[in-house]
């Protein structure tokens, strides 16, 4: 496969562990040295949607000649496509410069430049810190990298940080980069307009906007006809997508969005992260009920379960609003997965209002979480209006509590599947056997199994379930 993984990066998380939109880190490309072309190697940190907005980089990057190498010795341009999310995400990246650095030094000619969230939110001060940096390109930015790159080429240090109301890069035909040929991501919105007060999203990734629908379903269609067999659409607050025809007013609201893409073919799967609490319709879960190609897992973070904390985190709903949603997803679709996002130590945070936090994970018995102690990121509204007053080791202590009980919980929701059979698209080999194959079924959960003659990637496969550990289904194809 062209652009597959590099088997020997030991640690390093796959785009499938991406998906859900946590921190990881991914390099990509191929290993080629086509003569005449000049090649870029990229590496992407932070959530899905960086991860797809490299494959846009790619395509654009493609129309001048350059192509994705995963040798980054053998580059001509080294790009890394930054995360502010939590400072550790930033600190690994400064890292990573350190290495680019060295690079530089032994092939002065290579450039090298930053993009997406970390260029964003610290603009020129890349070029005063950082004397390696040649391009520093914001989310907004990519359609202008050629002339920022022939700029730099002739020894300028190229800066554009500006944020858009209407960039939704729907014209542009990604170049999948380390795929399975089998999942895709698709973006069809950009930015945010919640000011959750942790969040700096909202300063680097500027307004929300939605992509025009139909490019979308373009995208889902022409992915279906190269062997893709799954979608995940992606968007920071998918649940407030909304598009509007300026000349007919034909208007199209997520659900809509949803049974569009669903209409592409039966067997391709539609996913989607990240619902928002306070916006997830039931209108969208009677969608999700409708179509069977609609997986029936739902990543709805909490953040906390206390509702004192969620009014400081300007979350805009409460425990009951939250708890009610989730009731909801149980009415109307009965055997979906729900996950979550849930931050420990913010600002001040009692125990009692933590063990609210617990005693939500154990209630909505989410399948999965994603779970981060509370880091202050420099203009958010949290920083600039409360202390940042819980000690780092109650952060950390409070955060294993609640990784534990995830733990325990998953574990439980895992043990419920045992006996079941569920359909399952095999995405790859295992990672510990090439005797077997994994894939998720509807609910997201990863399912491991042994190979059968005739069997392939991007194929339904229906398997039961025999045993299971906290974080996979181990099962044989029926
Ligand atoms: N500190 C810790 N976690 C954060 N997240 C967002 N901002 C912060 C922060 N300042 C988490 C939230 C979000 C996920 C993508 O990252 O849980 O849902
Ligand atoms: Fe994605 Fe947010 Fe990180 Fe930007 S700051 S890469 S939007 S997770």
């Amino acid at each position: 496969m062209l652009y597959d993984a590099n088997p020997t990066l030991e640690g390093v998380k796959t785009i499938d562990e991406a998906r859900q939109g946590s921190v990881f880190f991914k390099e990509y490309g191929v290993l080629s040295n086509s003569p005449g072309l000049k090649h870029f190697y990229i590496e992407s940190y932070g959530c899905a949607m960086n991860f797809s907005d490299s494959e846009i980089v790619a395509s654009i990057l493609g129309d001048v000649g350059y192509a994705p190498t995963r040798n980054m010795e053998e580059s001509d341009l080294i790009l890394v496509n930054t995360c502010s999310i939590r400072e550790k995400a930033e600190e690994t990246v400064r890292k990573r410069l350190k290495v680019f650095a060295l690079m530089k030094r032994a092939r002065p000619g290579i450039k090298v430049g930053i993009l997406g969230c970390m260029a964003e939110r610290l603009k020129k001060q890349w070029l005063e810190e950082e004397k390696l940096v040649d391009l520093v390109v914001g989310p907004d930015a990519y359609r202008d990298l050629p002339n920022l790159i022939g700029g730099a080429e002739e020894g300028g240090r190229m800066v554009n940080v500006l944020l858009s109301r209407e960039e939704t890069y729907a014209d542009i035909s990604p170049v999948r980069l380390d795929s399975n040929g089998v999942t895709g991501f698709i973006s069809i919105m950009r930015g945010c307009d919640n000011m959750c007060s942790f969040c700096v999203v909202p300063f680097t990734r500027g307004r929300e906007r939605s992509r025009e629908p139909f490019s979308i379903v373009a995208e889902a269609r022409d992915l279906f006809e190269k062997g893709y067999r799954e979608v995940t659409l992606l968007g920071q607050n998918v649940d407030s997508y909304k598009w509007e025809n300026p000349e007919t007013g034909e208007r199209a609201d997520f659900a809509d969005l949803l049974a569009m893409t669903a209409a592409v073919h039966p067997d391709l799967r539609i996913r989607f992260s990240t619902s928002h609490p306070k916006d997830m319709t039931d209108k969208v879960l009677h969608t999700m009920a409708a179509h069977e190609n609609i997986c029936k897992y739902i990543h709805l973070p909490v953040q906390s379960g206390n509702s004192r904390i969620l009014e400081m985190m300007n979350r805009t709903y409460d425990r009951e609003w939250y708890m009610e949603r989730v009731e909801s997803i149980r009415r109307i679709l009965p055997d979906a997965a729900i996950s979550s996002d849930i931050i420990t130590g913010f600002c001040s945070e009692t125990e009692e209002e933590h063990q609210d936090t617990l005693s939500m994970v154990e209630w909505a018995g989410y399948s999965m979480s994603y779970m981060f102690s509370y880091s202050e990121r420099p203009g958010t509204l949290a920083a600039r209006k409360y202390a940042d007053d819980i000690p780092e080791e109650v952060k950390k202590r409070r955060l294993s509590e609640a990784i534990a009980l995830q733990r325990a919980v998953g574990l439980r929701y895992n043990q419920g599947e045992i006996g079941k059979t569920f359909r399952v698209l095999i995405e790859r080999d295992s990672s510990k056997s090439d005797q077997e194959f994994c894939g998720r079924n509807s609910q997201n959960s990863m399912c491991v199994f042994p190979k059968k003659e005739g069997l392939k990637p991007g194929d339904y496969v229906m398997v039961r379930i025999k045993e299971v550990t906290s974080a996979t289904l181990l099962g044989e194809v029926m």
